[in-house]
């Protein structure tokens, strides 16, 4: 049993909504004896969340504070919860600490509570806490977990399925390729034999698309010819949008959508990565509207018939077995590639997360802190 924990808080507020290093400060704290219903757990691996700025700066993460809401990767070392066993590899939420005391019967960190079928398959109060299969743990390290089996696969992978089936005759617009949801999604399109065309940041990352996920082509979305770079790749209208960044882009995207078409909107990347933050989550009443469909573009999806897909993942969760063995094959087929992007050791984590939004990165960032 380690006797401290070390941990990173958010040291210093924001300023003109650019993270610094100075934001980061590094603390010890003593390891807590355990209560009942609590394990102690080595923390493996955080997934680092594009929200993260917008969270410190919107006070959803305190001064002073860690971030408690990360997807991490950990590993049991003691129990006294029924939920865990010494040396069970599990997926829960965790802070940007070492160690961290859990339990079972906590709900989510700024979520809803999950359903009742989530909470019995978990045997957890907490849709993102629970222990993986020990084939799983074999199979795949903690960075694929989290990636392909955290809730950028999941994400991919039942936002495919419900804007489904997909169909070789489809033709696939994904925004976000180079991004953790957008790069699973897309190659799961392409693996069904669609046309797929996906939207990132620049022609080096457009290259990276095409050549390391295999689409068909991407394009530059910050062109200044975007609009008509669109039309001459989809001459005859987008059949299914893949969207986790709302905007511009969305806004641009739906003009080209067929009728009957499908659209699967999970998120608002453009509002995380904008040099200003907008006003937050009071100025989005619904999900839908957070994820960047306007009245407009609701206007539009009603009348070309468009169906249209808006959710958290967790949704579908009670069928997270499923969806693991499907993606698992697909993984030791070839046919699907993890992608992610790994800082190694913990004191890299401040430095990473500045950088995601300097610099940016394919795939999912995570941070390392143990390599057992
Ligand atoms: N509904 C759900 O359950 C669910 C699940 C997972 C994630 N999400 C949400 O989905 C969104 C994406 O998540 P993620 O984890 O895939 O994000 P991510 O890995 O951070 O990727 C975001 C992508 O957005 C692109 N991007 C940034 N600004 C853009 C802009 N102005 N226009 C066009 N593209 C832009 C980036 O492309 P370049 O770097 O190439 O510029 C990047 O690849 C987030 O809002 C996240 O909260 C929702």
């Amino acid at each position: 049993m380690p006797g401290t924990l070390r941990r990173w808080v958010y040291a210093r507020p924001i300023e003109d909504d650019t993270l610094r290093l100075e934001q980061f400060a590094l603390v010890e704290a003593a390891v807590p004896e355990l209560s009942d219903g609590e394990a102690l757990v080595r923390v493996k691996l955080v997934n680092i969340h594009s929200s993260t700025r917008a969270r410190m700066a919107r006070g959803l993460t305190a001064l002073g504070e860690t971030d408690f809401s990360n997807y991490a990767c950990a590993q049991v070392i003691a129990s006294r919860d029924p939920a865990f066993r010494e040396g069970d590899v599990i997926a829960c939420q965790a802070g940007w600490q070492d160690y961290q005391v859990i339990r079972g019967q906590d709900g989510p960190v700024h979520y809803a509570p999950p359903q009742e079928l989530v909470k019995a398959l978990n045997g957890t109060n907490s849709q993102w806490c629970y222990v993986f299969r020990p084939a799983m743990v074999k199979m795949w390290p903690a960075e694929v977990l989290m990636e392909m089996f955290g809730t950028s696969g999941m994400t991919a992978y039942f936002g495919l399925r419900e804007c489904g089936p997909i169909v070789p005759r489809d033709r696939v617009a994904v925004a976000g390729a180079t991004g953790s949801v957008g790069s699973i999604a897309a190659q799961l399109a392409k693996i069904a034999g669609a046309y797929v065309v996906g939207f990132a940041g620049g022609a080096e990352r457009c290259r990276w698309v095409v050549e390391t996920l295999g689409l068909d082509a991407c394009l530059d979305y910050r062109a200044d010819d975007f609009e008509e770079q669109l039309k001459a790749a989809f001459p005859a209208g987008v059949d299914v949008f893949s969207d986790g960044i709302g905007g511009v882009l969305t806004e641009t995207v739906t003009r080209e959508m067929n009728r009957g078409g499908r659209l699967f909107a999970y998120g608002s990347a453009a509002a995380f990565y904008a040099e200003r933050l907008d006003a937050g989550p009071g100025a989005r009443p619904t999900l839908r509207r957070a994820f960047g469909l306007t009245d407009g573009i609701e206007a539009r999806l009603k009348e070309r018939n468009i169906k249209s897909e808006a959710w958290i993942v967790d949704a579908f969760y009670h069928e997270r077995l499923k969806a693991e063995d499907d993606l698992s094959r697909q993984l030791i087929s070839g046919a699907l590639k993890p992608i992610n992007t790994v800082a190694e050791g913990f004191e890299s984590l401040p430095q990473a997360i500045v950088d995601l939004y300097q610099k940016g990165r394919s795939g999912k960032l995570q941070v390392r802190f143990h390599p057992d």
